[in-house]
């Protein structure tokens, strides 16, 4: 019987993890922000005193978890044959998230911050939808014979 290529095609126990993990990271990461504008809509109205705390402990988790999706993203592409689609969205995304903290913090214009906001938004929970609800094609390794780059 001819050898098949179906052992390594599958990840391993350390890979699937790998992948969970991310997944996870980023369906947290899209659910924080999509919270932001309902507190933020809490604290325009001045109907609760802890609307303004939790926007802005919000505001500091999102840019720590954006790191860490970057993190894991990475490892996921080097070590779990993850798109790298991931990683470098993550690294866009983190980057929006902390100019989106200092306009906040700085009380630089809100026709800035709601926009940037909802862009964040689009982007976080496009990302979570696009790599961990859908199934995630495995990324392309290099064939190393001409062979086995011609498809089937
Ligand atoms: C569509 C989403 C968002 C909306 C509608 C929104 C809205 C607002 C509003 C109305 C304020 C008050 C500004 C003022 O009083 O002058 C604010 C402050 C702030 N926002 Fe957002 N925001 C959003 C997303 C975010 C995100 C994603 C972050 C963090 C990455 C963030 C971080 C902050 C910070 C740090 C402040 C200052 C809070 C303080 O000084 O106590 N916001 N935001």
């Amino acid at each position: 019987m001819a050898p098949t290529n179906d052992t390594a095609a599958r990840p391993s126990g350390h890979q699937q993890l790998l992948r969970a993990i991310v997944r996870w990271v980023l369906i947290v990461h899209a659910a924080l922000l999509v919270v932001q504008p309902f507190i933020a809509g809490t604290m325009l109205d001045g109907r609760s005193a802890g609307a303004q705390a939790w926007h802005l402990n919000i505001g500091m988790a999102l840019p720590a978890i954006g790191f860490l999706q970057i993190v894991v993203t990475l490892l996921a592409w080097r070590l779990a044959r993850w798109p790298q689609g991931a990683f470098t969205g993550s690294i866009a995304v983190w980057l929006l998230e902390l100019a989106q903290f200092f306009i906040g913090y700085l009380g630089l214009p809100l026709a800035i911050h709601i926009p940037l906001g909802l862009l964040l938004i689009v982007a976080g929970v496009g990302m979570a939808y696009y790599y961990s609800y859908r199934a995630v094609p495995d990324a392309q390794e290099p064939a190393s014979t001409p062979a086995e780059a011609r498809p089937n």
